[in-house]
């Protein structure tokens, strides 16, 4: 099992893996595409002999940088994998210089907010009614290093 960047290649697994995800935020295809294409963005893949288990996208602008989305696909999410990808997206924030990770989370999404929770982010904001379904993101961050 190893991380790496994704490829054009993985792009149509990752919408599935996406799609698979009734929580995830369901980026298209372009939406990732533009992952591989922007100079601040990073998209990572968590692969297993060829099979895609997990994706995180993080835009890095020193001294910032945001988790953009992160998903384990269903069947395999519960063994760590989405720890383990933070703890891959901080690695890639560090590296890059940036000091401060944030993110928005679903106010419904207890399992997400319980990872950040435990990764040590702390709430800092709220921005209300932010989905289509009226409900507010909250706003966290981490300080890196
Ligand atoms: C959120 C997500 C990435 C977590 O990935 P995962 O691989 O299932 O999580 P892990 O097994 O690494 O668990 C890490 C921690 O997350 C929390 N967690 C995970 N699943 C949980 C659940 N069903 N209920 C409550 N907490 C949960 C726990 O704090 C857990 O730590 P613990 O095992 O020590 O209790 C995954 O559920 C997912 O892909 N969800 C759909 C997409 C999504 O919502 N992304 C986040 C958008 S902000």
């Amino acid at each position: 099992m190893g991380f790496r960047l994704a490829r054009e290649a993985d792009l149509d697994e990752l919408v599935l893996i996406e799609r698979g995800c009734p929580g995830a935020p369901q980026w298209s295809r372009a939406q990732l595409e533009r992952g591989l294409r922007s100079a601040r963005a990073r998209l990572l893949v968590l692969e297993e002999e060829g099979r895609l288990l997990a994706f995180a996208e993080v835009a890095v602008a020193p001294p910032d940088a945001e988790l953009t989305t992160i998903v384990v696909r269903r069947s395999e999410q519960g063994r760590g994998l989405g720890r383990a990808m933070l703890g891959r997206v901080v690695e890639e924030a560090l590296a890059a210089g940036c000091e401060r990770l944030s993110l928005e989370v679903g106010q419904a999404n207890a399992p997400a907010a319980a990872l950040y929770a435990s990764a040590g982010f702390k709430a800092v904001g709220r921005r209300p009614r932010y989905y289509d379904d009226g409900s507010d993101a909250v706003l966290m961050d981490l300080a890196l290093g």
